[in-house]
Formats: structure tokens, C-alpha cells, sequence
């Protein structure tokens, strides 16, 4: 495998930053993940306008231009043979002696672009009979609308799901409504057949395959309702999906070891995800 770091493509195993890199050090960087789907990058411009807004969110300096973004992404996706998989960028404040105030003007920002392929078979098996959640409660920071390496609480979250036999966390506020998963949106079908997802505001991420399926849903002729819904609301409806750059779109069948309506994956979630790749672009 061949990752990019700043200005050059290394052998993946060998690929470094420096020790005093403040993505390490301060996770003062923030990180985009895009899916290739038969050679083609899914969302790209979308993707791109999100890392151009969470730079400029903690003020940090594009490190190239855009364009010349696009073209290291697709050389590593070259170099790496990569026709359905992953691309993950990362873009940090840089190297420097550790202070916690920004670096002197002109330190130049890391750039890191690695890729690998996803595991077809593991997708679909999710896809068939559904993944299963926890709940846990919203402990991070109010400005996770910025798409940072700061990820914590979303990793502490994720490993207790695993830890339960689940393979996703979904956080909750004190007043009981369900705001995201630790690396997905979530969407259910409520008692009126509604599809419905929390607003996007500084308290989840807007995630692209949120605004994508968005798309999708309106194409095929599907309500969205933009509005929090509790947890009650949540095990209670006739379905339940995730959605994320990694996964489209994941039926969740139990939550917190309750089964959700039949336990089967739904007809709304299988409907959107087969439309999804005739509007991705
Ligand atoms: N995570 N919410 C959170 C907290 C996320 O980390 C993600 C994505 C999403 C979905 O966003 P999108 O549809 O743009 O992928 C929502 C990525 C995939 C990750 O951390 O691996």
C-alpha cells in the first residue's frame, strides 16, 4: 500500500509525521472519509466543501489548492489499484515545539491521504440482517458539526458498543433525544411511516451521505422530517438506519438488546439504498 504525506508517496508501513505534530499532539486537525465505488469517488465535491468549511471553522490554511487535492486523492487511489474502497484525508495545524497557541505563521500544514479497500462481503452481510446499537450519553464537545480528529468520546463510545456485542453508539442528550452514532447519522421510520433525522446544527455532523440520501429520499418520493426524536421514539419505530461515507446506509435491528419492530431490516432503508447510486455524484 501507498500512502501520500506531505509532498510524497511512501510506502504505507514506512509513512510518518513528526512526534511534535499537533494532529498527535493536540488533535488540532481535522479529516475527511470518501467512498470509491467502481472507480468512482462518491460525493467528492461535497466532501471537498466540507473540509474546506471545517479549515476555516479552526482556521486552518488549505495546504494545496483544491485541485491539486484532487489530483494526489486520485493518484493514491491509482497507486493503490483502489476500485471500491476508502480514502481518508487528514489536514493538521503542522508540526512545531508544543505550545498550545498556534504555530508562527507560515508552518506548514500536514497532509496525509491514505486508501484501502472495504470488505464487500462484511457490507452486505450488515445489509442483510442488520447491525445492533447501544445508547450512550452525549458526552462530547458543542461544535462537533467540525469534522476533527478530536474523536475520544466517539472512540470510548464505539468500544463499549463492541464491548456489548453491538457495533454502534448512539449518543444521547439529558432530555432524552438521540443525536448521532459515533461515526454515522441516524434516521428512523416513525409510527406515521414519516422518515425522520435530528436537525443539523453545531450538534451532530452533517454528514454527506445525510444530505445525499436527502436527495435520494425527495427522488423516490419520500418525506424527510428534519427533527429530533427521542429514544422512546426511536425503539418504538418501524425502522431504524445509520448512515455514513463508510456504510450508505445500515439497518439497526436492536437497541440496547431491544429488538426494533421485527427485528428485520426494513423496506424504506433497503429502497434508499438502492437508489443511492444513481444520484451520488
Ligand atoms: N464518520 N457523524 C459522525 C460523528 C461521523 O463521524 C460521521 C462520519 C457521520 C457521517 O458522515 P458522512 O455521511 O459524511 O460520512 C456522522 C466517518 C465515516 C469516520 O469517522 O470514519
Amino acid at each position: 500500500r501507498i500512502a501520500y504525506v506531505n509532498g510524497a508517496y511512501q510506502r504505507h508501513t514506512d509513512a510518518a509525521v513528526h512526534i511534535e505534530d499537533r494532529g498527535f499532539q493536540f488533535a488540532d486537525g481535522v479529516y475527511e472519509v470518501c467512498e470509491i465505488r467502481h472507480g468512482f469517488i462518491v460525493d467528492l465535491t461535497r466532501h471537498l466543501n466540507r473540509l474546506d468549511r471545517s479549515l476555516s471553522e479552526i482556521r486552518i490554511a488549505w495546504p494545496m489548492t483544491r485541485a491539486a487535492l484532487v489530483v494526489v486523492i486520485r493518484e493514491v487511489l491509482r497507486r493503490n489499484r483502489i476500485r471500491n474502497g476508502l480514502f481518508y484525508i487528514q489536514v493538521t495545524r503542522g508540526a512545531a515545539r508544543r505550545d498550545h497557541v498556534f504555530p508562527a505563521e507560515g508552518t506548514p500544514s500536514t497532509l496525509v491521504v491514505t486508501a484501502k479497500r472495504t470488505d464487500a462481503s462484511l457490507i452486505a452481510r450488515k445489509n442483510a440482517f442488520g447491525i445492533r446499537a447501544i445508547t450512550v450519553p452525549e458526552n462530547r464537545w458543542d461544535r462537533v458539526d467540525v469534522k476533527t480528529v478530536g474523536l475520544l468520546a466517539n472512540v470510548l463510545a464505539r468500544q463499549a458498543a463492541k464491548e456489548e456485542g453491538a457495533q454502534e453508539a448512539i449518543f444521547v442528550e439529558p432530555d432524552g433525544t438521540v443525536k448521532e452514532g459515533a461515526a454515522t447519522n441516524v434516521w428512523i421510520v416513525d409510527g406515521d411511516g414519516k422518515l425522520r433525522t435530528r436537525h443539523a446544527d453545531h450538534g451532530i455532523l452533517r454528514g454527506i451521505t445525510r444530505t445525499t440520501l436527502m436527495d435520494v429520499a425527495a427522488s423516490i418520493g419520500i418525506d424527510i422530517e428534519e427533527r429530533a426524536f427521542s429514544v422512546e421514539e426511536m425503539l418504538a419505530a418501524r425502522e431504524v438506519f445509520i448512515t455514513a461515507a463508510t456504510s450508505i446506509c445500515f439497518p439497526v435491528v436492536a437497541i440496547n438488546g431491544k429488538i426494533i419492530a421485527n427485528g428485520h431490516p426494513g423496506s424504506v432503508s433497503q429502497k434508499i439504498r438502492e437508489a443511492f447510486f444513481d444520484i451520488a455524484e
